[in-house]
């Protein structure tokens, strides 16, 4: 493994991944991933876009205090306000980065920046130098990369390395390019570029047409030796590419891919369901390394074969990215020492009073429910995790249903620190719940989604619902669990409403730009 073959991982998460509707985090759940990304490896953590609002500032400038061994990086347009906030964001971090990037290509030059490309040209100069004057980790992007005239291209790279850029972004903004067409464009670009060897290239790839991942890897094998990606492929649209296929490709396919990142791939599984959980972004069953059914085997032949010889069906062990067999794992009678030990198995670390508090709900839930398994422990914490900070919290629900309507529930909640109780009827159980959230907490908001299943297997495994709400440009989803389903539908669009209102809380920065 030789350093001209280490792939740097660069993660997005925290800033194109939350960026995309619907997956707001509160302060918290971004120190909690940012924390599980430093500790599986990790290179640069891109942690949020500091001028966008106070919260993503605060977000950047405490993950740049806590971090230990990654990059943190922070995102800046071509603005010195924008660049000097990122600067002051970052700057506790042990080794800071600041990314700035304005588009190039003619249709973004034209119709969103509304500006002449000698002029673009200047910025790209002038944003790279201010930034170099905070760090000597500097990273441009020329947005709409693959879009932009390679002649253009070419220049902007060249000033922006002269400028003192150490890395060079070229990102396929828009999904539009072929893994064929982006390996030449790198290839291309270091080949013309005099001061190319000057820089580290990187991809950054959007999956409009489902080819991020490989886009990211054709890109690799052309130069480039940073990939962005994203936990789950979250981000803008249809994502980014995937943190965990590009890292686990490298690594399985080692013979026709020969890189090296310096990511443990154990800890996969466990980011994954972290991030899910503080997304409430449900992972697709059949995801790639990920989805709970990625190592599942089903039909009777595949069975078969697995029973002879795992290698019929399995290109990497489920072990490899971190996934335990499912077990029986405790009732009723385990104690606080068992608990805290099957925690620390499954990645968590809880504060000590979320760990009180946990435990105080795994035994109301042991109480309920004969078998309880990780699934289980695991939707419990995650939720404790995601609701640590709600300003609105179920205190009880009651409801009568049955074929008779119209059905009624009677609901008590907790509104910063105030107690509160309705009773409302509804067509359905579900809606007489929702009616008496909206009449206890007046909003405009659209339930765009809501979906529930089964946390494991039986009548009495845990329902765990998401629900996702719309409040003019706002959309944030939420998860709820619970053995019972009314009770896991009120918590999630509790949680989906918590959301709103830290979303709410927020500014969005334009689409670009200000001139320095
Ligand atoms: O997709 C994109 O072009 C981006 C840039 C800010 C790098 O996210
Ligand atoms: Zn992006």
């Amino acid at each position: 493994m030789s350093e001209k073959d280490r792939v740097v991982i660069f993660d997005t998460t925290l800033r194109d991944g939350e960026q995309s509707p619907g997956a707001t985090m509160t302060h918290e759940e971004k120190l909690e991933v940012a924390e599980s990304l430093d500790q599986m490896g990790v290179d640069i953590i891109e942690a949020g876009f500091p001028i966008a609002s106070e919260g993503d500032f605060q977000a950047v400038n405490e993950i740049a205090q806590r971090t230990k061994n990654a990059v943190v990086c922070g995102l800046a347009r071509a603005a010195f306000k924008d660049i000097d906030r990122c600067a002051e964001a970052i700057k506790p971090a042990r080794r800071g980065r600041i990314h700035t990037f304005i588009s190039t290509s003619p249709v973004h030059m034209k119709w969103k920046l509304q500006m002449e490309p000698d002029k673009v040209f200047e910025m790209v100069v002038a944003q790279v130098t201010r930034a170099r004057n905070y760090t000597d980790d500097v990273e441009w992007s020329c947005e709409d990369g693959t879009r932009t005239e390679p002649d253009f291209l070419c220049r902007c790279v060249e000033a922006a390395i002269k400028a003192g850029a150490t890395t060079i972004n070229i990102p396929d903004t828009v999904g539009y390019t072929t893994p064929e067409e982006y390996f030449s464009l790198f290839k291309m670009v270091r080949e013309r570029v005099p001061n190319s060897d000057q820089a580290r290239f990187s991809v950054h790839c959007h999956d409009d047409l489902g080819m991020a991942v490989a886009n990211s890897l054709a890109g690799v094998r052309g130069g480039a030796r940073q990939i962005e990606c994203t936990i789950n492929g979250i981000g803008e649209r249809a994502g980014n590419a995937a943190l965990e296929e590009v890292v686990m490709a490298m690594k399985v396919r080692n013979d026709v891919l020969p890189y090296w990142t310096g990511i443990d791939a154990t800890r996969i599984t466990r980011a994954s369901k972290l991030v899910s959980a503080v997304t409430s972004f449900p992972v697709q069953y059949n995801k790639a390394i990920v989805g709970r059914n990625a190592f599942a085997h089903e039909s009777g032949i595949h069975q078969d074969g697995m029973l002879k010889h795992t290698q019929t069906y399995e290109i990497m062990t489920p072990e490899s990215v971190g996934v335990k067999q499912t077990s029986l794992v405790m009732g009723k009678h385990s104690g606080r020492h068992a608990f805290v030990h099957k925690l620390e198995e499954l990645g968590y670390q809880l504060a000590s009073n979320q760990l009180e508090d946990a435990f105080i709900r795994f035994k109301a839930l042991a109480d309920r429910k004969k078998h309880v398994y990780d699934e289980d422990i695991e939707a419990l914490v995650d939720e404790e995790i995601a609701t640590a900070q709600d300003r609105i919290k179920l205190v009880s629900l009651s409801v009568i249903a049955g074929t008779r309507g119209p059905q009624r529930a009677t609901m008590k909640l907790d509104i910063d620190g105030r107690t509160a109780i309705e009773e409302c009827e509804g067509n359905g159980p579900v809606d007489a719940v929702f009616n008496c959230i909206k009449a206890l907490v007046p909003n405009e908001a659209n339930l765009e989604l809501y979906q529930v299943h089964a946390v494991t297997q039986g009548t009495d495994a845990q329902a765990e619902v998401s629900v996702r709400l719309s409040e003019a440009d706002k959309t944030v989803t939420a998860k709820g669990a619970d053995p019972d389903t009314l009770v896991a539908s009120a918590k999630a669009y509790l949680g989906a409403l918590n959301k709103l209102v830290i979303k709410r809380q927020r500014t969005k920065p334009e689409a670009m730009t200000a001139t320095p």
